[in-house]
């Protein structure tokens, strides 16, 4: 039997190449593994989520500036990061198979299976209790549930040990004693696990003897760490303060599938708070807070969103949390927050031998400023929003539509504008209309087929509003707006449509929502 969830996601892969969204990229050579090209909507979609992040996190917070820093940086910044020795996954092989899997994903997907059998018990005890249920003290008492909570207690302590002593063998014997098998193969026939850098490498110089190897950047945050004293220096800083960015990361990722959540090309969207040592905890709460606010202000359900925080910290880290989204294929990390000590700005200062410390004003000292960082993945973002939106409805008349009900301000075209007829001066009309509205609004004009197929073209790709241009509109400059989670039409004066459009559509109206 399929898999409902891989079916959602089939289908939004679909949906995304039909209608111009994403592409596998290099497709007339049949794709590049990991690869996407984002087409005429998505690189729209995908520019104006990024707006609304940039807009939220420079424009709105005096105290946060951005930046864009080459991706190609000195190599000593990866060695100062720890990259170099750090930046690894540990990879096992399936020998049946000839997969290859993520060994610590494998036994958080074993964690995770776990946890849906707690949700089930949980869930089967609320319809029998009714309104009296008491969740939590359900799970504190029920000895199955307390079982399996046990259980995820003891492979979580075993599995944080081994990746913090890198303890691969073990690794390997947990994966075994889990009784943990090939999803293709169904076996357990398992190679030694062994940890693989994740970092894409180049050369850069004209002649062999005087080339040097580069990385692409892994992460974007380095940029900003190395930008610190210019940046405090220009902008006249004061902290706490944050620099933000926005750019393409590479990553060879062993495990590279499900879509655009995982690929080896991305794009980040991350800021750095700078912060005085030992306040660091005060705003790693409010930027975990910030953030989950930002997300719920686009109108996607609470329920698709959850907290996780790391087990294992990662090498700069002292405490980190992810938030969650239920993509197709589960709940999955959207977004990191990280509270990553002074460790990047120290290191890069023993590395490069210059003062990065900030001197504080106000308590008279210098010191090596703590770190709030705020990382999310714009192409996961992209496919949070893309698949949240997609809904296959069934109207009252008998018919279906598929409609992406995107957010208004994100959606790639505002305003469709449609003629009723290709005849009697109404094309001409609304090629006026359109002169009117195309400063302020990406626009698109139609006038082929039923209004109906029209219509349900512009609700395919999530087009918010719909004009229609009728004989009526000849005589009193009058148009139906019709919206297109509703289908709701109402006439207008063509004068009110940009002051209408521009309340409804607009980012600046979003952004005052936040
Ligand atoms: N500077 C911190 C950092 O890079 P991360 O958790 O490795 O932290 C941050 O990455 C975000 O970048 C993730 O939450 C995810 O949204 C996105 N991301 C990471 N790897 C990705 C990949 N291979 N494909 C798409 N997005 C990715």
């Amino acid at each position: 039997m399929s898999n409902p969830n891989e079916d959602l996601l089939k289908t939004i892969i679909s949906h995304a190449k039909e209608y111009g969204y994403v592409f596998p990229s290099s497709e007339v050579y049949d794709g590049l593994s990991a690869v996407y090209d984002y087409g005429q909507l998505g690189s729209e979609l995908k520019n104006n989520i990024r707006q609304y992040w940039w807009k939220a996190m420079v424009q709105l917070n005096e105290n946060i500036v951005g930046i864009d820093a080459a991706i190609f940086m000195h190599p000593t910044t990866w060695k100062a990061s720890g990259h170099v020795d750090a930046f690894n996954d540990p990879l096992i092989d399936n020998k049946d198979s000839k997969k290859r899997y993520r060994a610590d994903v494998l036994v958080e997907e074993h964690i995770e299976k776990i946890r849906v059998k707690i949700n089930k018990e949980v869930e089967k005890a609320a319809k029998r209790f009714g309104e009296s249920f008491d969740e939590k003290m359900y799970c504190e008492t029920n000895p199955r549930v307390q079982e399996y909570q046990k259980q995820i207690d003891e492979i979580n302590a075993r599995f944080k040990k081994d990746l913090e002593e890198n303890n691969l063998t073990d690794l390997k014997t947990l994966i075994e004693e889990l009784g943990i098998v090939c999803p293709i193969s169904g076996s357990r026939n398992w190679t030694d696990v062994r940890q693989f850098n994740l970092m894409f490498s180049t050369e850069m110089g004209s002649v062999a003897e005087d080339s040097n190897k580069i990385y692409l950047r892994p992460e974007t945050a380095q940029g900003i760490f190395v930008n610190f004293l210019n940046v405090y220096k220009t902008g006249r800083m004061k902290i706490p303060f944050g620099i933000a960015q926005t750019g393409k990361a590479f990553r060879n990722e062993i495990v590279a599938r499900q879509f655009i959540f995982r690929m080896r090309e991305f794009e980040q969207m991350e800021m750095q708070f700078f912060v005085r040592p030992s306040t660091e905890m005060q705003w790693y709460e409010k930027w975990k807070n910030a953030r989950y606010q930002w997300h719920l202000s686009l109108g996607i359900s609470e329920k698709k969103y959850r907290f996780h925080d790391h087990i294992k910290l990662a090498h700069y880290a002292n405490a980190a949390c992810d938030i969650e989204f239920a993509f197709p294929m589960g709940f999955k990390e959207l977004e990191g927050i990280h509270s990553r000590t002074d460790f990047d700005l120290k290191s890069h200062e023993q590395y490069s031998g210059k003062n990065l410390k900030y001197f504080d004003p106000e308590i008279n000292e210098s010191y090596v400023p703590y770190v709030i960082e705020t990382s999310i993945g714009l192409d996961r973002m992209f496919l949070a929003v893309l698949s949240s939106s997609y809904k296959e409805e069934k109207l009252a008349d008998g018919t279906e539509r598929v409609v992406l009900q995107l957010p208004p301000f994100l959606a790639p075209v505002k305003v469709a504008v449609l003629p009723l007829m290709k005849k009697d001066g109404l094309p001409e009309k609304a090629e006026e209309i359109m002169q009117q509205l195309k400063f302020d609004f990406n626009l698109q004009y139609d006038e082929k087929d039923s209004i109906g197929k029209r219509y349900r073209r512009q609700d395919a790709i999530g087009t918010p509003y719909c004009i229609t241009i009728d004989h009526q509109t000849l005589q009193d400059n009058t148009v139906t707006l019709r919206e297109r989670d509703t289908m709701q039409q109402e006439r207008i004066s063509a004068k009110e449509l940009t002051g209408i459009l521009n309340k409804k559509t607009s980012l600046s109206e979003a952004l005052k929502k936040l």
